[in-house]
């Protein structure tokens, strides 16, 4: 092949990945607004494409060969293979579900990072021994951390802590730690590098495992929020590792997203990113957990409940994961719009970690055309709580849970919250007592201004919808 195609495929390759690279960022700019976040979505998706393509058949090695026909045609097919499976599941899986197939598809990107960093290890070809170890410790940690936390959000993973699990944590990082520098600095390790390599892989998937397995209650939107910049690390140093610009920018936008997730998770929790990484918080959940004769519930008929949400001027509704169990949005919005005809404001209150994954509640409401001014965030909308006339907790718990500031011992103690309980009225609608993921009981429920609307959310909704088109 003569220099001037093998320069002219170069610079193609090259600015390709810069259009791509352009295309990364205006679907994350998009991203940011519901409204422009499919479009967004779809950019970002084009970029990756063209990327894919003009990899497959632009890329040069170092020794200027191009992908050998036999991997391209298997590279097409696994694609294919993974296309297909990703997007059934995507189309099946139900909304409630989409944080664990969240959490799912993130482990996927780390556990790529770590097979391209374990099978790249030792190839003279590679820039650095060390970024293509980083690729794998930190992709194996995303990995299996994030199966974990898929485990969690579906229920079938309890948290299991020990007092021990700081220190055992503590060890496997320095054991990581040292395994790295050994392989770094010793030309011939005993046993060979690549038993070494595998103990590396075993320990950092153990350490993964350890890391999120304590992490309960109300703290895992941060860890989630930290896996998810975890993959988007592993995935630039997988792109270091090949000298492929798409791939180390494409990492570099998902570990910076990722990073910004997880700080203001953290503000959202009041928790510091140190505790998260040894794993030291979500403990005493149990402690906090015993059941303790607190007041007494008191329950609000429909047609009781209709009257006052009816000739009242503010309505503060405030959305949880029981609105999305309960897919009870369009609803919701039903109740908003009827209530806002007959002259009642009416606004939402968003928790940062409200529902199961970041913006839960914003993409819910937003699919049920609810207008985008309407919800408003935690910090503006408590300074308008003790003006509310009602508040409509709608399957939330924790985020609502004065425990949050007037109990020491209670797990969240600390966390920010809705205060709900500084309203006027508080009415709050779910199916029985049950506890929200942080497992403890709600002062809120038995606060003397609060009322109990029992009842799947959805079916509630539609009965005081009912009820108030009556009056
Ligand atoms: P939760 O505290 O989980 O409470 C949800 C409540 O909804 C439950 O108490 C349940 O009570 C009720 N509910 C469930 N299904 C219902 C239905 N069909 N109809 C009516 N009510 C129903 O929710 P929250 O206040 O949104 O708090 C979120 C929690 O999840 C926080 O602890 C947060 O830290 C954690 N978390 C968040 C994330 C992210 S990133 N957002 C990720 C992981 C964990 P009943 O059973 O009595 O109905």
């Amino acid at each position: 092949m003569s220099e001037y195609t093998l320069e002219t495929g170069q610079t193609i390759l090259e600015l390709s990945y810069l259009v791509a690279a352009i295309l990364f960022v205006i679907g994350l700019k998009r991203l940011s607004h519901p409204e422009t976040a499919k479009r967004g979505n779809l950019y970002a998706g084009v970029g990756m494409l063209l990327a894919m393509i003009t990899t497959l058949v632009l890329h040069k090695n170092v020794h200027g060969q191009s992908i050998p026909l036999s991997n391209a045609i298997l590279i097409i097919l696994v694609i294919a293979i993974g296309t297909v499976i990703g997007s059934v599941i995507a189309r099946r899986v139900k909304m409630t579900a989409m944080p664990q197939l969240v959490s799912f598809y993130n482990a996927t990107g780390g556990a790529a990072s770590g097979l391209v960093a374990l099978m790249e290890f030792g190839n003279p070809d590679n820039s650095s021994a060390l970024v293509t170890l980083l690729g794998l410790i930190i992709g194996n940690v995303a990995f299996s951390g994030s199966m974990v936390a898929y485990g969690k959000l579906d229920g079938w993973i309890k948290d299991w802590r020990s007092p021990l699990m700081k220190y055992i944590n503590l060890a496997m990082l320095a054991l990581v730690a040292g395994i790295t520098v050994y392989l770094l600095v010793v030309p011939e390790p005993v046993f060979g590098a690549m038993a070494i390599l595998y103990l590396l892989f075993t320990i950092s998937l153990v350490y993964g495992v350890f890391f999120v397995m304590p992490i309960g209650g109300a703290d895992m939107p941060v860890v989630i929020s930290l896996l998810n910049s975890f993959t988007g690390i592993a995935a630039a140093m997988a792109g270091f590792i090949y000298n492929n610009q798409a791939m180390i920018l494409g990492g570099i936008f998902v570990g910076a997203a990722g990073t910004i997730l997880t700080i203001l998770m953290c503000r959202a929790m009041n928790r510091s990113l140190l505790n998260v990484i040894i794993g030291a918080f979500g403990g005493g959940g149990a402690a906090a957990a015993v059941n303790q004769e607190i007041g007494i519930i008191k329950e609000i008929s429909l047609s009781d409940a209709s009257v006052l949400l009816n000739y009242t001027s503010k309505v503060v509704i405030v959305p949880g994961y029981g609105l999305a169990a309960a897919q009870a949005q369009h609803t919701c919005s039903e109740l908003d719009k009827l209530l806002t005809e007959r002259g009642v404001e009416v606004k939402y209150a968003i928790h940062p970690v409200a529902g199961r994954m970041p913006g839960h509640m914003n993409v819910l409401l937003a699919e049920a055309d609810v207008p985008y001014e309407k919800l408003v965030e935690m910090d503006d909308i408590n300074p308008e709580l003790p003006n509310t006339d009602v508040v409509i907790v709608i399957g939330a718990n924790d985020v609502v849970n004065p425990a949050a500031h007037d109990d020491p011992s209670s797990p969240i103690y600390g966390m920010p919250i809705i205060n709900a309980h500084e309203a006027k009225n508080i009415i709050v609608m779910k199916r029985g007592m049950g506890k929200g993921y942080a497992a403890i009981e709600n002062y809120l429920f038995y606060n003397d201004k609060t009322r109990m609307l029992f009842g799947n959310a959805k079916e509630t909704l539609q009965k005081l919808v009912a009820e108030i088109k009556n009056l």
